[in-house]
């Protein structure tokens, strides 16, 4: 009897350490705006240094800094011809060994990426 009471206590323990840790895990869960942000203020105007980050860490490793670099079969983003609309979602979609974004970044940060691919190309 008094080891049929402990083994409940003790399941009893596992099961809200494991409510605790799912609650933990879902809390730390960073969205796209806090972990990738676009701007200073939240909603506030678009900073171009911020979306310059989110380009060098997601998108520099094949197309460079500037946009140049073709690795892994990128394009030249500088030689680029595609609308606003078709980059953005061809960075929410992936192509080829371009990885989709659309998980990853929100929509404010994929929109601020196209108007920095943008602004790439020769005046
Ligand atoms: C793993 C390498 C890789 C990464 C990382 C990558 N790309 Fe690409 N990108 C490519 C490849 C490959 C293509 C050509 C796809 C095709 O047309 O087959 C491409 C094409 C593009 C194009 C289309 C150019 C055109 O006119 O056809 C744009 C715009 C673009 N990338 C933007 C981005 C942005 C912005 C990021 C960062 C969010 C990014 N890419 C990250 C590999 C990459």
């Amino acid at each position: 009897m008094a080891i049929q009471r402990n083994r409940s206590r003790k399941r009893l323990v596992l099961i809200a350490a494991s409510i605790m840790c799912f609650a933990l895990v879902q809390c730390h869960r960073k969205s796209p705006n806090e972990k990738y942000p676009v701007s200073t203020t939240p909603g506030g105007p678009v900073d171009p240094q911020l979306v310059k980050k989110i380009y060098d860490m997601k998108c520099a490793i094949c197309h460079g800094f500037d946009g140049r670099q073709q690795y892994a079969g990128a394009k030249d983003l500088g030689a680029s011809t595609m609308t606003r609309e078709q980059i953005i979602t061809q960075i929410a979609e992936g192509k080829g060994t371009m990885p989709p974004q659309k998980d990853v970044l929100g929509p404010e940060q994929i929109a601020a990426l196209a108007d920095f691919v943008l602004t790439l190309r020769p005046k």
